[in-house]
């Protein structure tokens, strides 16, 4: 047992100024505000404008996470950034964004799990702070989709948006009430056989070109639904909590319908399901903390309340992760 538990300290995100409609979508593919919005629930997404990167995005969701933690970059000694849409090959965006936020110490490094990112990430930095080798990370989910989107190919373009959101994970004494429980127990799964269901068709090794993102959605939404709810349901086990005292429910927005099928598969009150994915779309691993601090700010999540947060995406990777908030 760790003398240390990670606590949420604070949370932020951003999201790009434009906006795409299903309508603007519609002007370029053959497609209709109809049929995304009865097939995925989505209405519209954000998208970065030229010159607008991912460690642009990160920063300032960092920066949102610092103010409300009440802390500075002076205080943060480590940076994990959560993206599959990195600025560059390498360096690695965390590294940018350590230099952008003008820390000159400490350690940063991104994590690639495609749309389970900040669910690896919150094991991640978990672990590291009950390891004594951080005392205030900064998370940070971010990612600029719409750069590896085929804007001709109408069964993706339409499903994902940019953004990026952030947590101030900082240590706190094991046995100190005062503080919150923070991460309780998470557990990530992956299962590579899986890997041409859902995949970016170049890379630096294989193409060297940056690729297109390529789906077969129909077999996607069927292991999104199984193996998220076998995900909350190891991760509630292992924390021993049942499903039915967790407060909230903060999924990555995939797909209003996959949000819907996963609730129906474990018994839990779709109310207690936060949903992003009309206004968000799928922002990959952004999703999961652009959700959280919408849910903050609207008076839903509160400190104190248990949340379960969890994700799937390519690899297959999928996961879960429980906090006392
Ligand atoms: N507009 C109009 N028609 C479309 C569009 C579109 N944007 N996209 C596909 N279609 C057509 C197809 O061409 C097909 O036409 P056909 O019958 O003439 O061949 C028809 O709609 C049905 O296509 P399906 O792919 O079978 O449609 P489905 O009901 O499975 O819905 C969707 C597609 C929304 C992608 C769904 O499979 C899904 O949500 N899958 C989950 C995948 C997902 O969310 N991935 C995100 C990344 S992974 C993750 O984050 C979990």
């Amino acid at each position: 047992m760790s003398s240390f538990k990670s606590v949420i300290a604070g949370i932020g995100g951003y999201l790009p100024e434009s906006v795409l409609t299903n309508e603007d979508l519609a002007q370029r593919v053959d497609t209709s505000d109809e049929w995304i919005r009865a097939r995925t629930g989505i209405t519209q997404r954000h998208v970065a404008k030229e010159g607008e990167y991912t460690s642009h995005l990160a920063t300032k969701a960092a920066q949102a996470a610092m103010k409300d933690a009440g802390l500075t970059a002076d205080d943060i000694d480590l940076i994990v950034v959560a993206t599959t849409t990195p600025d560059l090959t390498f360096p690695s965006t965390a590294t940018i964004v350590q230099e952008a936020l003008g820390m000159t110490h400490g350690a940063a490094f991104d994590v690639q799990a495609v749309c389970s990112g900040f669910i690896y990430g919150v094991t991640v930095v978990d672990a590291m702070i009950k390891a004594g080798q951080a005392k205030h990370a900064l998370l940070i989910g971010a990612e600029t989709f719409s750069r590896i989107l085929d804007w001709e190919d109408r069964a993706t373009c339409v499903l994902f948006g940019d953004g990026a959101g952030a947590f101030v994970m900082s240590a706190a004494a094991a046995d100190d009430d005062a503080t919150g429980k923070g991460v309780i127990s998470s557990f990530i799964r992956s299962d590579g056989r899986h890997r041409d269901m859902l995949y970016v068709d170049g890379g630096p090794s294989r193409t060297q070109t940056v690729g297109h993102l390529r789906m077969l959605g129909n077999q996607v939404f069927r292991h999104a639904v199984t193996d998220i709810a076998a995900a909350i349901e190891t991760c509630s086990a292992n924390a021993g909590v049942e499903t039915a005292d967790i407060d909230w429910f903060v999924p990555h927005q995939a797909n209003q319908r996959i949000l819907a099928g996963v609730a129906k598969k474990l018994g839990v009150d779709p109310g207690k399901v936060i949903s992003t994915v009309a206004t968000h779309a799928n922002t990959s691993a952004a999703s999961v903390p652009l959700a959280f601090v919408a849910a903050k700010a609207d008076g839903r999540i509160k400190r104190g309340d248990l949340v379960m947060l969890e994700a799937f995406g390519g690899g297959f990777t999928w996961g879960a992760a429980l906090l006392g908030y």
